[in-house]
């Protein structure tokens, strides 16, 4: 690794591409597993690179926070008096005390309206009026109102006055923005506007209405792999017959990821090697990147080009069971089997796919969500996987939004923290029950949570950084499929060096 990029890097100018040589290339495994690689990226990337810490609605009202981890530092996203957010480095100005920890070994959600101010049961619980709705410090006591200026401050007589001018310890802020219900930090003051960065990715998705949907399920656990991995693993369909080969159903289908579906149509046995994920698509947008799969209704569960007549003996069952997979794959909400289950009659004449479009449209519809702008193969196909450089990724149809977010663990390259939320759109004011979970062994996940193909993916992770570490492996290889990748890659070049 070299390290000639002193200069600071402008995000929002940065950009790549994929070229022809680039196939020719081998990238080294110590992006993977090397210490002093992470290192650098804590340095270079992390500290002024936008992403994304939490959704608006973790943090509803004046008083509630997030807590954010990356790396070593720690952020704290409020929620103001006056709605607004504002987000700070989570450390006392007295004497560095972090200020509050979320509900995880990793962050997440808090309040300062019911957070006890020293942490748990004891007489100092007879001060809490004091500290109700303030940022307190546990060590001292020092206390600042949701805006961030000093509202509290014990013995303030024995501080040099110069010490402790109001300006001098207003809690340090970080940069925050918004887009469509995401929480964005970055730890740079000099970092461009997150609009400008996150470019061209909002206009693209501006149509799904994502502001609008809501968490039903976030599950958080510590994959032992390298955070690139984990996002590796969701740009590209290249693995999905080997990986998933278990999902084939009986036409031969995956029912999950593109490429697989594809390949699971044409064949039942290891796929020409001139076919698999041929049909998926990719493209890089300057820093970020996409990839769908045209072939829409294979994504539906249900096989292409067939009424839904002709869906055996049973098609209700047959539908019925398409979209419960789906459900149980966070791929549809609960309400569109509900709506299914209350059909008198079926539109037997219509092909299946087409259906599956249909009664996604009509069970919206039913909650007041207005999907009419979207075609079918946005409504229920596999329309488009943006990733959002570095770390965040998912693929949006219809009324969901499956969402997947890794970070890197400490101090140590061969593991990440793993977060995977499943949004959905939901009736004016109305709000599901979160499930959120945080899942300490990976390979114990509690029954009925994580689906067997998040399983299969998970159980390649340490085999894939363990033989990174093989003194033999030259370096990666990247093929069509895997060009996002590349991507990734070639901005790690511009923003680490080669
Ligand atoms: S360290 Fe926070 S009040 Fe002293
Ligand atoms: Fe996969």
């Amino acid at each position: 690794m070299t390290s000639d990029v002193k200069r600071p890097i402008d995000f929002n100018r940065i950009t790549a591409n994929v070229d022809a040589a680039d196939y020719e290339r081998l990238f080294p495994a110590e992006r993977y597993i090397s210490k002093e690689w992470l290192a650098r990226e804590y340095e270079v990337l992390w500290s002024r690179v936008w992403q994304w810490a939490c959704r608006e609605e973790e943090i509803p009202n004046p008083g509630d926070f997030y807590e954010y981890r990356i790396g070593d530092q720690s952020v704290l996203v409020v929620r103001g008096n006056e709605g607004h957010i504002h987000a700070y480095h989570n450390s006392c100005m007295h004497r560095g005390t972090r200020l509050a920890e979320g509900g995880t070994p990793f962050g997440g959600p808090g309040s300062f309206r019911t957070r006890s101010p020293f942490g748990g049961p004891g007489s100092l619980q007879k001060n809490k009026h004091l500290f109700k709705g303030k940022i307190q410090c546990v060590f001292h006591g020092w206390a600042w109102d949701l805006e961030g200026q000093i509202a509290h401050m014990p013995g303030a007589k024995d501080f040099a006055p110069a010490c402790i001018r109001r300006e001098e310890v207003a809690l340090r802020k970080v940069q925050v923005d918004t887009w469509a219900g995401f929480v964005f930090i970055n730890l740079d003051p000099d970092a461009g506007p997150l609009h400008e960065y996150l470019d061209p990715v909002p206009q693209r998705l501006a149509k799904f209405e994502i502001g609008q949907m809501r968490i039903l399920r976030h599950y958080t656990t510590i994959l032992p792999c390298n955070w690139k991995y984990g996002v590796d693993q969701f740009q590209e369909g290249y693995h999905v017959w080997a990986t998933h080969v278990m999902d084939m159903n009986e036409v031969g289908a995956v029912s999950t990821g593109p490429g697989g579906r594809r390949v699971g149509e044409m064949t039942k046995g290891p796929p020409p090697a001139d076919i698999v994920g041929a049909m998926t698509e990719y493209e890089q947008l300057g820093r970020h990147t996409n990839f769908w799969e045209p072939d829409w209704e294979l994504g539906t569960g249900l096989p292409k080009g067939v009424k839904l007549r002709d869906l055996g003996n049973d098609p209700r069952s047959w539908v019925h069971q398409a979209i419960e997979t789906m459900v149980l794959q966070g791929r549809a909400a609960q309400y569109e089997l509900d709506y299914f289950d209350g059909l008198e009659a079926l539109p037997l004449d219509m092909e299946g796919p087409h259906f599956m479009a249909l009664n996604r449209r009509d069970a919206c519809a039913a909650k007041g969500i207005d999907l009419s702008a979207l075609t079918d193969e946005e409504l229920y196909g596999f329309p488009c996987e943006h990733r959002i450089f570095p770390n965040m990724l998912g693929p949006v149809a219809g009324n969901s939004f499956g969402l997947f977010r890794s970070r890197p663990n400490g101090n140590d390259p061969d593991s990440c923290i793993w977060d995977m939320y499943f949004m959905f759109r939901y009736a004016e004011g109305e709000a599901p029950e979160r499930d959120v979970l945080y899942i300490p062994d990976w390979r114990n996940p509690p029954p009925g949570r994580i689906t067997p193909s998040f399983m299969q993916d998970w159980r390649t992770t340490p085999l894939f950084q363990a033989g990174m570490h093989q003194r033999s492996f030259p370096g990666h290889r990247f093929n069509r499929q895997e060009q996002n990748i590349i991507h990734t890659h070639k901005l790690l070049d511009r923003i680490i060096g080669k």
